[in-house]
């Protein structure tokens, strides 16, 4: 079946991030955001594309702190009250019924209930005349015990990460789980050594 090109979000199943952020004037907001992607391993840089009307946008570009909350499949239902439009002065942790986690190096809270964490500091804007790319830099890193298994992966069984699909008329909720299959990233050298292994040791 061939479909039509903007309808390429559909094939590819996205995340779903609640991005949380504090106006200049202290203002809590949340906001559910999909198109969102590390910037390359081993750099600790974290891009989100933002439309230009996005309170979570003016308050990255007043403050430049942000958290990128990853959820649960239990918190589904806090993706509409949180995506629909709501003024810039009205707390969004209160509107959808969350509550504030206190991050650790930045002012901008996370949320309570998510199963991990990634404070940012925003590193650069790429302003294009339809979209921004929000490009961050991860300051600090928290996983929920519960969710985390010894090898660094997280327990999708436990953490049951947010997804969409998109359809023609709206966004399916999923989640993903685990194939057992695994390849050590070495792998992909023909040396079949990781460069970068020892990163993922040191303290
Ligand atoms: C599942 C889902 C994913 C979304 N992903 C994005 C996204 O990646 N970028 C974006 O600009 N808006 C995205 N939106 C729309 C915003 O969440 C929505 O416009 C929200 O009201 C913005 O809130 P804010 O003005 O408080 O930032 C998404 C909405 C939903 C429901």
């Amino acid at each position: 079946m061939i479909i039509k090109p903007f309808k390429r979000e559909s094939l590819l199943p996205l995340p779903v991030a609640f991005i949380s952020t504090i106006s200049a004037d202290g203002v809590r907001n949340i906001a559910p955001y999909s198109c969102i992607m590390p910037v390359l391993r081993p750099l600790d840089l974290i891009c989100l594309a933002s439309a230009w009307k996005r309170d979570t946008l003016n308050n990255i570009r007043a403050t430049g702190e942000f958290v990128v909350n990853l959820a649960g499949a239990d918190l589904a239902d806090k993706v509409i009250p949180t995506a629909r439009f709501s003024p810039p002065e009205a707390d969004e942790f209160i509107l959808a019924g969350l509550s504030a986690k206190p991050s650790v190096e930045i002012k901008a809270p996370g949320i309570e209930g998510c199963y991990a964490w990634m404070e940012c500091r925003l590193w650069k804007l790429y302003e294009e005349s339809q979209f921004v790319l929000i490009v961050g830099q991860v300051v600090h890193c928290e996983v929920a015990d519960a969710a985390c298994l010894p090898d660094g992966s997280i327990n999708l069984e436990t953490a049951r990460p947010l997804m969409i699909t998109g359809s023609n008329q709206g966004m399916k909720f999923c989640t993903a789980f685990d194939i057992h299959r695994f390849e050590p990233f070495g792998a992909m050298f023909p040396n079949g050594k990781d460069p970068l292994a020892a990163k993922y040791t040191e303290e």
